[in-house]
C-alpha cells in the first residue's frame, strides 16, 4: 500500500513541473517513482534537465531519457523534489536512508523550492525516531566519533551511534565517506543538534533538513494532500 502512497505523491508533484524548469531530483524509492513520472512527461514533450542527487538516481533518469546536468553546470536550481524518512509539521526533515543525504542538502540549498514527497507514515511530530544518519570521513572515524558522542550527551540524547554497513564492510556513500546512525528517539533541539554536529571536523554533514522544504506532498488513504510548512 505504501508503495501506491509513494508513486500518488511522485505524481502529483511531477504535475508541478514545467518546461524551462532546472530540477533537482531525489533519492529513493518515493523519488523513483517522480523519476518515472517526469520521464512520461518528457517523453509527451516536457522539456526539462535535471541535477540527480545520486548515481543511482543519474543511472534511471537516463535510462528513462531524461536530459541531466551536474550542479557545477547549472548551479541555481528551480525546484528539487524528494522523498524524507521524516517530516514535522515545519516540514523539518530526517533524510539520508539510502545514504544520499549529502548530494540531497547540496541539490535542494541550491534550489529556489524543494517539494517533498512522502506516504503519510512519514510525518512525525518529532523528529528522531528514525535513525540521524550523520556523514563522516573516513579517517579520524573513532575521534569524531567520541565527539559526536559529547555533543549528544551535552543535549541529553541518548548515545547511540552505528556504522552503517558494519566495521567489517562500512557503506559508502557517493562522497567516498562513512555514515554513522544516530539512535535519538526524540530530538527537541533541532537547531542546536544541527549546529554542533556540523561543527565537528570530521562531520561532512547529517540527515537534519531545516526550512529546506518549501512545500509537501504527502500520501494516504484519503489521497494526496498538500502539506506547508507552519
Ligand atoms: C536517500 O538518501 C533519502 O534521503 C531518501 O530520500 C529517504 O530515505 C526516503 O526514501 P524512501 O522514499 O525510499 O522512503
Amino acid at each position: 500500500m505504501s508503495d501506491q502512497f509513494k508513486k500518488e505523491a511522485a505524481e502529483r508533484a511531477a504535475e508541478d513541473v514545467s518546461s524551462g524548469m532546472r530540477l533537482g531530483i531525489g533519492t529513493g524509492s518515493t523519488a523513483e517513482f517522480f523519476v518515472h513520472a517526469l520521464a512520461k512527461r518528457v517523453r509527451d514533450g516536457l522539456d526539462v534537465i535535471g541535477v540527480p542527487t545520486s548515481e543511482r538516481t543519474a543511472t534511471l533518469a537516463t535510462e528513462l531519457g531524461i536530459r541531466l546536468a551536474t550542479l557545477d553546470e547549472l548551479p541555481e536550481l528551480d525546484l528539487t523534489v524528494d522523498g524524507a524518512d521524516e517530516m514535522d509539521a515545519a516540514l523539518n526533515l530526517i533524510k539520508g536512508g539510502g545514504g544520499a543525504l549529502l548530494r540531497e542538502k547540496i541539490v535542494a540549498a541550491a534550489s529556489g523550492q524543494m517539494i517533498v514527497i512522502a506516504d503519510a507514515s512519514k510525518q512525525v511530530e518529532a523528529l528522531g525516531q528514525f535513525p540521524l544518519p550523520i556523514e563522516v570521513v573516513p579517517f579520524g572515524l573513532e575521534a569524531t566519533k567520541r565527539a559526536i558522542l559529547g555533543v549528544l550527551a551535552d543535549l541529553g540524547l541518548p548515545q547511540a551511534l552505528e556504522l552503517r554497513g558494519g566495521v567489517e564492510k562500512p557503506f559508502v556513500t557517493d562522497g567516498g565517506h562513512y555514515i554513522l546512525d544516530a539512535r535519538l528517539q526524540k530530538i527537541n533541539e533541532t537547531e542546536a543538534l544541527a549546529n554542533r554536529l556540523v561543527a565537528i571536523p570530521g562531520v561532512v554533514e547529517h540527515g537534519l533538513f531545516i526550512k529546506l522544504a518549501t512545500k509537501a506532498y504527502v500520501a494516504g488513504a484519503d489521497g494526496v494532500k498538500t502539506v506547508w510548512p507552519v
